[in-house]
């Protein structure tokens, strides 16, 4: 028969040297369903990536002296080098850098432009760099950034715009008629009543400010601002409008789409939108999960509060990690990440609960039965419970796991696992063992735990898939009676099974031991944050305030050379507010000026005007626009007043 196509994605992760294990979060929840889909026999497309482009990434590579290309290829390397270690299955990686995505990123674009999807305006708006969005003058907090809190800037250009407007009614029936579409469901009433029914505005999505980006075909000083090229890396990762890949008719619509709550507007609003206009069917689904939070914060690097997620890996185990990021809290809310948390649920659930059951099954095994268990073997009605638990355990999984509630996945293995150690408490095992007449009951004894643990065992591949292995080994189970359909008939283990100790699965830390372990290596990171912090702060007040207030000597006076200019022409410089770029002579010299007058002089207003300028200063590039000198000006309470010197001649020294 052939297999059902099961497509999920995460979002296309901001290139970044400092993920952390939030990030990891989405990464690891994607990662389980992918195997979990794939243990139930679908054919399974897990796509993950980078999004590659934008202003940040610019000035990020400016400042690294990189070409902003050569800044994410390393990053990006690291970023996979991390879902490798985490044990991420994605079948395909996709970078928005790749050309086929960009090519189809174009063709995309222009479809939009020439049925009318996408028109040329002016943009004027607030913008948030840091997360390259634009917002209106309502929709900021406190004149802040509404997602980030940070500073907005005042922005104006030429840009294309998405006509979203159009699409609102279609948009508020698809929420009607489908109220599990977005998931979860007070998301859906957040989007329908704060956003979609107030009004859509059209959007804007073509930037002209910097240049890293896909360039508009039809006028290429555009480039494709963040969001067309962002979502669209769910339809040219299969193919779509390119030749790379061949699997869009398969794969899409994509069943789920799995992001974080703070991106769910984009998901949830622009991308149907877009995909209207396409004419392409919609994704089945998407689930906008919580965040991880630290001291009640999101994590961020400057507040030196990120959880370095490779330490922990290595410190604590892969699968520890997995498993206390699905059965820490509920996939659609916050939770709360702290070391003594994780040390629980290590200690709790992990070494307690079921590297001991594994340990004391397989031991007690070896010790009674040299390993094997003979084929005589007796029931009694004390096995009933367990028996039957374990028998349900499969099909309740799967109604649970195909609602995306991991946590409760897990809770309901762990009520299994916890019922077979109690079931050891019951029976007893070291009493049976005393008399040789018990050997038939305790050698069921030992199978009902062997196949309580094996079908737990199935059950967790997806969260834990080395721990899961480790466990088949050690139980002797063979392969084919260790996958789904086996996880489902409970007594598909042989009866006469061999079993192999190993090391335990999840050895136990002393908490408090740990702890200030712990405590004590993140005070070092958020000391070393804040310093850092503290460096960057001085260092930009010094750059401001370096010379003010200190004396000099002549001698320093004299090697500034300062000289009377008159202006000859002046107008601004492209892409920016603030500079005038002036063309200035000194006597018989002509000189090219750039100044950051703009906002407080017109160039018409300063032509043939006699002004003071720093006449040996270095040449220097703002904005590509070479600047031999420097205007003299006053800083005053209402703005930036040059120092004009109208009826001196030009060219003569000032002393
Ligand atoms: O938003 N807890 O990328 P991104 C849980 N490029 N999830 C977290 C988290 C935390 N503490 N911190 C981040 C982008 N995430 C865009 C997406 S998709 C077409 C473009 C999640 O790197 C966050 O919610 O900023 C988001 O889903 C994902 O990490 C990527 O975030
Ligand atoms: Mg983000």
């Amino acid at each position: 028969m052939e297999k059902k196509p099961f497509y999920i994605t995460t979002p296309i992760y901001y290139p970044s040297d400092n993920l952390h294990i939030g990030h990891c979060y989405c990464t690891v929840a994607t990662d389980t369903m992918a195997r979990f889909k794939r243990l139930k026999g679908y054919d399974v497309m897990f796509l993950t990536g980078t999004d590659e482009h934008g202003q940040k990434i610019e000035d990020k590579a400016k400042e690294a002296g990189v070409t902003p290309k050569e800044f994410v290829d390393k990053i990006v390397s690291g970023v996979k080098d991390l879902w490798k270690l985490m044990n991420i299955s994605n079948d395909r990686f996709i970078r928005t850098t790749d050309p086929y995505h960009e090519e189809a990123v174009q063709k995309i674009f222009e479809r939009l432009k020439n049925q009318g999807d996408i028109y040329k305006s002016v943009y004027k708006g607030k913008y948030c760099k840091p997360c390259e969005s634009f917002w209106t003058e309502t929709q900021l907090v406190d004149g802040k950034c509404p997602d980030c809190g940070r500073e907005v800037v005042d922005a104006e250009e030429e840009a294309y715009f998405f006509r979203l407007s159009k699409y609102q009614d279609r948009i508020i029936k698809l929420y009607e008629e489908h109220p599990d579409w977005l998931e979860p469901s007070s998301r859906a009433h957040e989007m329908l009543n704060n956003f979609i029914k107030p009004g859509l505005a059209d959007t804007c999505v073509s930037r002209t400010s910097f240049n890293w980006g896909v360039p508009v075909l039809s006028d290429p000083k555009h480039v494709v601002y963040v969001w067309i090229d962002a979502l669209t890396n769910y339809i040219t990762a299969l193919g779509y409008e390119n030749e790379q890949y061949n699997d869009f008719e398969k794969f899409w619509p994509a069943d789920v789409h799995f992001i974080g709550k703070e991106i769910v507007r984009f998901h949830s609003i622009l991308w149907p939108a877009i995909l209207m206009a396409l004419d392409l069917p919609l994704p089945k689904k998407i689930y906008g999960h919580g965040w991880l939070l630290l001291d009640g914060g999101k994590m961020s690097k400057s507040k030196g509060n990120v959880v370095d997620p490779v330490f922990l890996c290595e410190r604590y185990g892969v699968d520890t990690l997995r498993y206390f990021l699905m059965r820490e809290f509920p996939f659609g809310s916050d939770g709360a990440f702290s070391n003594e948390a994780l040390i629980n649920r290590i200690n709790s659930d992990l070494a307690n609960d079921l590297g001991n059951l594994v340990s004391r099954t397989v031991s007690m095994v070896e010790k009674y039965f040299d390993g094997t268990l003979p084929a005589e073997q007796t029931a009694d009605a004390l096995d009933d419970e367990l028996v039957s638990m374990a028998s349900a355990l499969r099909d309740k999984y799967d109604d649970i796991m195909e609602s995306y509630a991991f946590q409760d996945g897990l809770i309901e293995i762990f009520k299994v696992v916890s019922r077979a150690n109690k079931y050891i408490d019951e029976t007893a095992p070291w009493v049976l063992a005393k008399d040789e007449s018990n050997k038939p009951r305790l050698a069921r004894v030992m199978y009902n735990l062997l196949e309580t643990i094996r079908i737990c065992g199935i059950l967790l591949t997806p969260y834990m898939p080395d721990s899961a292995e480790k466990i088949r080994e050690q139980i002797g189970a063979d392969t084919d009676v260790y996958n789904w359909e086996t996880a489902g008939v409970y007594g598909s283990l042989p009866q006469t099974v061999t079993v192999h100790k190993g090391a335990a699965l999840f050895p136990r830390i002393d908490m408090n031991k740990e702890l200030a372990f712990l405590e004590d290596r993140m005070a070092k990171q958020k000391k070393a944050a804040e310093k850092a912090a503290k460096k960057a702060e001085k260092a930009a007040k010094k750059d401001e305030k370096k010379l003010e207030g200190v004396m000099i000597g002549i001698d320093d006076f004299a090697k500034v050379e300062l000289k009377t200019a008159k202006i000859l022409s002046c107008e601004p410089v492209k892409k920016s507010d603030k500079l005038l770029c002036l063309q200035v002579e000194l006597g018989e010299e002509k000189r090219q000026i750039v100044s950051g007058i703009a906002e407080y002089y017109k160039p018409e207003d300063m032509v043939g005007k006699t002004v003071i300028v720093v006449s040996n200063l270095k040449p220097a590039k703002l904005r590509g626009v070479e600047s031999q000198g420097m205007i003299l000006a006053a800083d005053t309470p209402d703005g930036v007043q040059v120092v004009f010197a109208d009826g001196i001649p030009s060219g003569c020294k000032i002393r």
